[in-house]
């Protein structure tokens, strides 16, 4: 296994990672243990929206822990985690917050969440769920159902049953098994990140939208990758001005730490009462003080215009690219959420990339994701694009 992690460490080898180790980060650049220097447009997989080490992310954890709380349970509230609920619920749509630990948790809860408004609503008969082609949802045995890969399905069954699987766009096909009145809720990510940076129409949200109400399902948006600030708006299907019934997030939430967020409307907090659900560790007052701090940030809309500037400027350098070199087929995504279609492999471009410095990650078999921090400076833009056209050369 030369060339995995499993040489230099004792873990289960479900990461295919390559041999360098990493030691220390600051800003959108990383080194290794032999000192070797990179800049890191993989952001942790989009989580580091400020970029290694944060003066924001590093302050806001060490005013923390001088109070001494790291965890309570959900036993009781902390300040920190009201006063994030009350800014997540502020900054998108009248409801209220459940706190967990990361992407994958959070769209169990809303699965669990849907069935029992479902069931709440008179509708005890919907237990099914919508997903479309292409989707990923996480690796848990509920959102594992909603996640479209074969590969990785195929050991794991049986997953959860009543997932209905519709092509990203096919309205037709969505009303069809909506009417049928079997499916609580409808599951889409505004922007398909893992399954190729595949941004989805805002016609098809708004039409999802008007569906789900026609037929009574709830609409719930996994901005988990593509939300808080990744597209140049806070939440992604802002640019679409369609309002979910559930959102869930994660990633970049708190700052490094692991947390997640389900946001419900009223309707749907009303359907769930004590006991239906719960986590030991999920929003602590240390990962919610982080994420006050990453939330304010973000939410800033000069740094949401950054973002937007920031996401032209790699555009522009890309297209510039593409006509220069061989090897791009097309180039794709909103804000800092982009994806390269190469000829060949991902893999193998991500590898090149590594070589020169650059650490990629892929999105599927033929696309490369450039998911730098949302605070990477335009020289470190232009850097990665150097190092990119040696890579492809
Ligand atoms: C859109 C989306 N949903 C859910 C998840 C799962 O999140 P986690 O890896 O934190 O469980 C991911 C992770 O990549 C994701 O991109």
């Amino acid at each position: 296994m030369s060339g995995t992690s499993t040489a230099t460490a004792p873990l289960v080898g479900v990461y295919a990672q390559p041999e360098l180790v990493l030691a220390r980060g600051e800003g959108s650049w990383v080194w290794d243990e032999e000192g070797r220097r990179y800049l890191d447009f993989t952001a942790g997989i989009a989580v580091n929206a400020l970029g290694h080490g944060s003066p924001v992310v590093a302050e806001a954890i060490r005013s923390a822990l001088d109070l001494g709380l790291i965890h309570t349970s959900n036993l009781f509230c902390t300040r920190p985690v009201r006063e994030l609920s009350r800014l997540l619920v502020d900054l998108s749509f009248p409801g209220k917050a459940f706190f967990c630990n990361s992407g994958a948790e959070a769209n169990e809860a809303a699965l669990k969440f849907s069935r029992k408004w479902a069931g709440a609503s008179g509708a005890e008969g919907k237990r099914e769920f919508l997903a479309f082609r292409n989707a990923f949802h996480g690796r848990l045995f509920g959102s594992l159902a909603t996640t479209d890969r074969e590969s990785y399905q195929a050991p794991f069954r049986p997953l959860m049953p009543g997932v209905r699987f519709v092509e990203l766009g096919d309205a037709a096909g969505v009303e069809e098994v909506l009417s049928g009145g079997t499916v609580a809720a409808v599951f889409i990510e505004p922007i398909q990140g893992e399954g190729g940076v595949i941004p989805v129409p805002f016609e098809f949200l708004r039409k999802l939208r008007e569906l789900c109400d026609r037929y009574g399902a709830l609409l719930v948006f996994d901005e988990i990758q593509c939300g808080l600030g990744r597209t140049g708006k806070l939440f992604a299907h802002h640019h679409a001005g369609v309002t979910p019934d559930i959102m869930t997030l994660a990633k970049p939430l708190a700052g490094g730490l692991p947390m997640g967020a389900v946001l419900v409307t009223d309707e749907v907090a009303d359907a769930l009462k004590p006991g239906d659900h719960g986590t030991t560790f999920g929003g602590g007052p240390l990962v919610a003080s982080a994420a006050l701090a990453v939330v304010r940030t973000v939410s800033d809309p000069a740094f949401l215009d950054g973002v937007v500037e920031r996401s032209r400027h790699l555009l522009r350098g890309l297209d510039a690219l593409r006509a220069r070199v061989p090897g791009i087929r097309e180039v794709r995504g909103m804000g800092l959420l982009l994806g390269m279609v190469v000829e060949g492999k991902s893999a193998d471009v991500v590898a090149r990339a590594r070589g020169e410095g650059l650490l990629l990650v892929g999105a599927g078999p033929e696309v490369v994701r450039l998911i730098p921090p949302l605070n990477v400076s335009f020289e470190e833009l232009d850097q990665g694009l150097e190092r990119l056209e040696t890579a492809l050369s």
